[in-house]
């Protein structure tokens, strides 16, 4: 993309994992990095969008020239991708935990001799699913991620529906691809109508350029 073809729109992204606290020091996570959510809000930036992007806890730096918010747990990342919004494009990158502790005690559970301390969840709010379902407000692109470790396809194709987004960005995080983390990516775009596009592996820094050119021309349509 040139660095005029975003300018005058908003892009919101999700990035890294969330962080769901059980005690003061104990949470539940995932192995996100953050690397491809902060690779699409780089490319958006320098195609001239205006950029926030909303980040669970990730050890790698703010991209340039975009707004970071750094939230914790799933319902602070709903919170801060709702007061981020309005925005043309909306690109749910982030690996947000399913469920949460259902009760985060405030001292440190104690081991007391009689075995574990039983860890109950409840379900999270679904973010994506929260945005794109908006029946006013509702960016003109909401794109949704799949990271799958097997069937990574057909599960990406339900998704789809079930979500009510636009797009899915679908890829492999099983072990042997080493994508949660590592620096290179393969995708697969499934769009509305279940149509299949894959693309060769590459450097997620060229992933988030390359989808920020697609979601540009898909805007224009
Ligand atoms: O259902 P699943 O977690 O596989 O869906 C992945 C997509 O949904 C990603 O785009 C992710 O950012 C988004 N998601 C979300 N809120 C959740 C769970 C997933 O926004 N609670």
């Amino acid at each position: 993309p040139t660095p005029t073809q975003l300018a005058g729109l908003r892009v919101l992204v999700t990035s890294g994992p969330t962080h769901e606290p059980i005690d003061p020091v104990r949470f539940i996570a995932n192995r996100s990095s953050g690397r491809q959510g902060h690779a699409i809000a780089a490319a958006a930036a320098a195609a001239g969008a205006t950029v926030t992007l909303v980040s669970g806890p990730v050890a790698i730096p703010d991209p340039a020239g975009v707004t970071v918010v750094r939230v914790e747990t799933a319902r602070e990342m709903l919170a801060a991708v709702e007061a981020a919004l309005p925005a043309s494009i909306a690109v749910f990158t982030a690996a947000v935990a399913d469920w949460r502790p259902a009760t985060e005690t405030g001292s440190k559970i104690k081991k007391d001799g009689s075995g574990p301390a039983p860890l109950a969840l409840v379900e999270n709010p679904d973010i994506l699913a929260t945005i794109a379902a908006r029946t006013t407000g509702r960016p003109d692109l909401v794109v949704g991620f799949a990271a799958e470790t097997d069937t990574v396809i057909a599960h990406a194709q339900a998704k789809i529906a079930r979500k009510g987004c636009d797009l899915i960005v679908a890829n492999d995080v099983s072990e042997a691809g080493g994508v949660m983390g590592g620096g290179t990516n393969t995708v697969h775009l499934i769009a509305r109508d279940g149509s299949v596009e894959t693309w060769p592996t590459l450097d997620k820094d060229e992933v988030g350029r390359r989808l920020v050119a697609r979601f540009t021309e898909l805007l224009q349509r």
